[in-house]
């Protein structure tokens, strides 16, 4: 089975958040079960000059999306096994962020134009493209359409994830055409339109063979007008093509036991853990303790995130005997809050502004607990880092943190985290207030931790759920004939 993966960032070269950590560890698990499965994706000025160094040209061709013509580039390298494949494209790509830029439509439909070229110069024949978020959502279109007959990608079958639905990547509809080259006739309700706009997610959702996303709850939930984001019809009229699968995390890559960013390696012992704590206030300047128990947060500063709760309880949850670890970036107001906060509470709140892979490993090995009281989340990967790093995850019980953290329950002692229903600040505050009274309980603290020890949160699980995906898809590959062609 082929399988090429195109995503707009994947670990070890590029990330801003979880899509990059999926696209560099789920690749690597279905290649260890003997499914060849490559990644392509954008060449940015980001990725590490000692990784870009390994890579080698295969190609240089033109990519032709309406009435453009640029130059593109295909590089290759092999990383832990697996083939990566670079876009190349300096206009488009060499620049100091990934994205949020004006001509982002220009750019991610260009490298979606690129990927359906590139595949001539692989040596490589994808049984199945699995695309991944708005920015990769309209490969399933054009291979619906301008490429439906052309033999680089005869028989393939397409596969699109969302990760997140909120991030639709809307442009207006002329400007869709004019970098598509088509007509109106591919902007109605039932293809790339939405609410008077062009869609790149509806690309995928529209014409992908199977949709699936990161988490069971997720899946359910966003077929809800609540969390649907205005995409719930559709996706309930897709519903017999989607599935949730929860994400994993590379749990070698994120291993207490052998982690260069930490001071004290550990497993099991939280004694050693809490020598990490130790050496994080050291390096933050707080008073060093290991008994004051430490929050820790890791998250881009979004409000899906759920920091509107963590701010209207901040000042309250403060007059506890409690420190706070905030690594983020993102909207002001959240940046200016927390650094404002740091600043009244030098011995209390900490803040790091920016995004920093060292210092958030240290904040999992670091901290007692992990505040994630998201609005929605599809999945989350940082309360499984939590987790794997024996940091208690206190949640809200939506998406992925509903399937991963279950509420630790005093009469049966079974759980390894803390949850709360609705999205409520005081709900919020009282299970913090739950966590840190148990925290003081040494028995129970242990037996909390040493119940998230015992689970598995590894890919083992869900990489052989995407093989049944890919599996299902290809015993019906004579389908795709039946598919309307507009070329
Ligand atoms: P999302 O993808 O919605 O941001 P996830 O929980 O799925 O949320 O994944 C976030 C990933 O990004 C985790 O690996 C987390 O550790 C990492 N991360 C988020 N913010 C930062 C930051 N400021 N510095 C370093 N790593 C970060
Ligand atoms: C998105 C979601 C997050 C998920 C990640 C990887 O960024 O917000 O919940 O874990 O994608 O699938």
């Amino acid at each position: 089975m082929n399988i090429l993966f195109a995503t707009s960032e994947a670990v070890p070269l590029a990330k801003t958040g979880g899509l990059a950590d999926v696209a560099g560890a789920l690749p690597k698990a279905l290649n260890k079960r003997g499914v060849d499965t490559r990644v392509v994706m954008p060449k940015y000025a980001q990725i590490p000059p000692a990784l870009l160094g390994q890579f080698e040209q295969v190609a240089v061709f033109n990519v032709a999306f309406g009435w453009r013509n640029q130059y593109c580039g295909l590089l290759r390298a092999e990383f832990e096994g697996v083939t990566y494949y670079l876009i190349d494209n300096e206009r488009y790509f060499k620049r100091d962020g990934l994205y949020g830029y004006d001509d982002d439509s220009e750019r991610f439909v260009f490298f979606c134009f690129a990927v359906m070229e590139a595949v001539r110069y692989m040596d490589f024949h994808p049984d199945i493209v699995h695309c991944h978020d708005w920015q990769t959502g309209l490969i399933p279109f054009l291979l619906k359409t301008r490429y439906f007959y052309d033999p680089a990608w005869a028989y393939t079958k397409s596969v699109f994830t969302i990760h997140n639905l909120k991030y639709q990547g809307l442009f207006g509809v002329e400007h869709l055409q004019d970098l598509l080259g088509v007509g109106y006739d591919m902007f109605y309700a039932d293809s790339l339109e939405f609410y008077g706009a062009g869609s790149c997610m509806k690309g995928g959702l529209v014409y992908a063979d199977k949709l699936t996303t990161v988490s069971g709850t997720y899946a359910e939930e966003i077929q809800t007008e609540y969390f649907g984001e205005r995409l719930d019809s559709l996706l309930r009229y897709r519903s017999g093509d989607l599935i949730g699968i929860v994400n994993g995390i590379d749990d070698e890559l994120f291993d207490p036991m052998n982690d260069i960013a930490i001071d004290v390696p550990y497993r099991n012992s939280l004694s050693r853990k809490r020598k990490n704590k130790v050496e994080l206030q050291r390096e933050l300047g707080l008073p060093q303790s290991e008994n004051i128990p430490l929050v820790g947060i890791v998250s881009r500063l979004v409000e899906q995130k759920g920091f509107d709760l963590i701010m209207a309880t901040f000042e309250e949850l403060l007059q506890e005997d409690v420190q706070f670890v905030i690594l983020g970036a993102g909207d002001e107001r959240y940046e200016h809050f927390f650094n404002d906060a740091a600043f009244r509470y030098p011995d209390k709140v900490k803040v790091w502004i920016g995004y920093d892979d060292r210092l958030a490993r240290r904040i999992y090995a670091g901290s007692d607990m992990f505040a994630m009281p998201s609005q929605f989340e599809p999945c989350g990967l940082s309360q499984l880092l939590a987790l794997r790093y024996r940091s208690v995850p206190i949640v809200r019980e939506t998406g992925g943190l509903k399937d991963t953290v279950r509420a630790y329950d005093e009469y049966n002692g079974e759980g390894n985290g803390f949850s709360f229903t609705n999205y409520n600040a005081h709900d919020y505050m009282f299970t913090v207030r739950r966590a840190l009274a148990l925290y003081r309980n040494e028995e129970v603290w242990k037996q909390i931790v040493n119940n998230g020890n015992k689970e598995d949160y590894s890919w083992n699980r869900s990489a052989k759920a995407y093989i049944s995906v890919y599996s299902q898809l290809l015993a019906h590959r004579e389908e795709k004939e039946s598919w309307p062609v507009i070329l």
